[in-house]
């Protein structure tokens, strides 16, 4: 049984991008231990890491499908979209990355594009192709996966990737207004600093322990951190909390 509610009724399936590995396998998880029993699982570059995923699932019961899809492409974006059935009662738009640090003098338009792509493109797109089947059965939770960065501009070289996190953040005040009355639920979560992956590849321990330092919780954050709000999202608890984007960072930055 889902323990999990959306403004009309149980959330029983999940479509989480960006899953292989951190915030999103973390959220596959949490999810399934809370009774979702069917998921989509979008990957890139990793497919063993989304096999694990799957596999975990498996052993809580849930059945999962993995599609690969480079979303820092348009025509990965549409290739993805294409092929979507609006069957999900919950999308996490999960997918993200810097990609690299770049400052203003060094950045492409290449660059710049990529970045928009993976973070700001695919949540509007994906969310475009979910959203019929939610607004038909007046049912449907949203989340999308902002950062601390769209409140600070980002760290060095991070600026167009802050700006992306900040469009998420108001893409998703802008659909809460827009399909709360169709009955969704839209929110975003916010992460500070993940012990994971994504700071293995863009960042170095001088640079954690610097924020360790200045976060008043004493830590980085886990991945579990973050999904266990992904999780009270989709919460009866959460039933009237639309458009509003949840910051998760031990202190860091209190808004
Ligand atoms: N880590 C942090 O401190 C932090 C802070 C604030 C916000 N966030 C946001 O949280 C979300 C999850 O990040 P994470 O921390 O879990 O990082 P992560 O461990 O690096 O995982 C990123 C996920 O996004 C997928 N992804 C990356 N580039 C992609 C592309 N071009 N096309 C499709 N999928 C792609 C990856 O797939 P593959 O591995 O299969 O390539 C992976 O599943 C992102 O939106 C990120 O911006 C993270």
């Amino acid at each position: 049984m889902t323990q999990l509610e959306g403004p009309q009724g149980p959330l029983e399936s999940a479509l989480i991008t960006g899953a292989s590995r951190g915030i999103g396998a973390a959220t596959a998880v949490t999810l399934a231990q809370a009774g979702v029993r069917k998921f989509l699982l979008q990957f890139n570059s990793y497919p063993e890491g989304a096999a694990e995923v799957q596999a975990a699932l498996a052993k809580l019961g849930a059945e999962s499908t993995l599609v690969q899809a480079n979303l820092a492409t348009v025509d990965g974006i549409e290739r993805f979209c294409a092929e979507l059935k609006p069957e999900w009662d919950i999308l996490v738009n999960n997918a993200g990355s810097l990609v690299k640090r770049a400052k203003l003098l060094e950045y492409t338009p290449e660059l710049f594009d990529e970045v928009m792509n993976l973070n700001v493109k695919s949540v509007y797109f994906i969310t475009k192709a979910i959203a019929p089947g939610m607004i038909e059965r007046k049912n449907g939770v949203v989340i999308n996966l902002s950062s601390i960065a769209a409140r600070n501009g980002g760290g060095p070289g991070a600026t167009v990737y802050a700006a992306a996190k900040a469009a998420v953040a108001a893409i998703t005040k802008g659909l809460a207004k827009e399909l709360a009355p169709q009955g969704l639920r839209v929110n975003a979560v916010s992460p500070g600093t993940v012990d994971n992956h994504f700071h293995e590849v863009f960042s170095n321990r001088q640079i954690l322990d610097s924020v360790v330092a200045q976060t008043p919780a004493g830590r980085l954050s886990t991945n579990e951190d973050v999904s266990d709000v992904v999780l009270f999202l989709c919460s009866p608890a959460a039933r009237y909390i639309q458009g509003q984007t949840i910051e998760i960072n031990g202190g860091m930055y209190m808004v």
